[in-house]
């Protein structure tokens, strides 16, 4: 079950960092080019939302199965690079970037102008992707199959 969810939870990564990636390209150069909020554009955000939250919920799960969580032992974990960093630092730094795709989807959909639904786009999924690359990155597990 473990090894599932994990596979699961690190292959999703590409997945969200893809869709991020294209949704804020679009927005820029939605911003930029003053073009309208397409179907399209729409239809990149809202996936980009959805895999950020099934990525939520796979990464909840995985929590209590995680060998590397000490969630019961917050003292011994805060003690352990390793586990401090798996029982709470990836958490808090992956929900915060839920929490900006959460919030800048909303923002868009509820300005009527496109360039406030871009500029909404633009700002909250541009942090969201640099809050998970600076995570991964931090987790020294960039790629899959680089855990030790
Ligand atoms: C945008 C959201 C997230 C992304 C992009 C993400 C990404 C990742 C990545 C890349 C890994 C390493 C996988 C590997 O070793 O191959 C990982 C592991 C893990 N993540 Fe997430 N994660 C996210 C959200 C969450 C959340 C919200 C939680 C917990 C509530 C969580 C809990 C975990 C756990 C427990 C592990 C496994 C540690 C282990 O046993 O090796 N993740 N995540």
């Amino acid at each position: 079950m473990y090894k599932i969810l994990l596979g699961a939870h690190s292959g999703f990564r590409y997945i969200i960092f893809v869709l991020i990636a294209v949704a804020l390209v679009m927005a820029l150069t939605g911003l930029f080019g003053k073009k309208n909020y397409t179907e399209l554009n729409r239809k990149i955000n809202l996936f980009t939302l959805i895999s950020a939250h099934i990525q939520l919920l796979l990464g909840l799960v995985l929590y209590f199965f995680s060998p590397f969580v000490n969630y019961a032992n917050m003292g011994v974990a805060m003690k352990d690079t390793v586990s401090r960093y798996w029982t709470v630092e990836h958490l808090v730094m992956m929900i915060f970037a839920v929490i900006l795709i959460t919030v800048g989807h909303s923002r868009s959909k509820k300005a009527v102008d496109a360039f406030f639904k871009h500029r909404s786009i633009a700002i909250y999924y541009g942090l969201a992707i640099l809050v998970i690359l600076a995570a991964i990155y931090q987790s020294g597990r960039p790629l899959i199959g680089s855990a030790s």
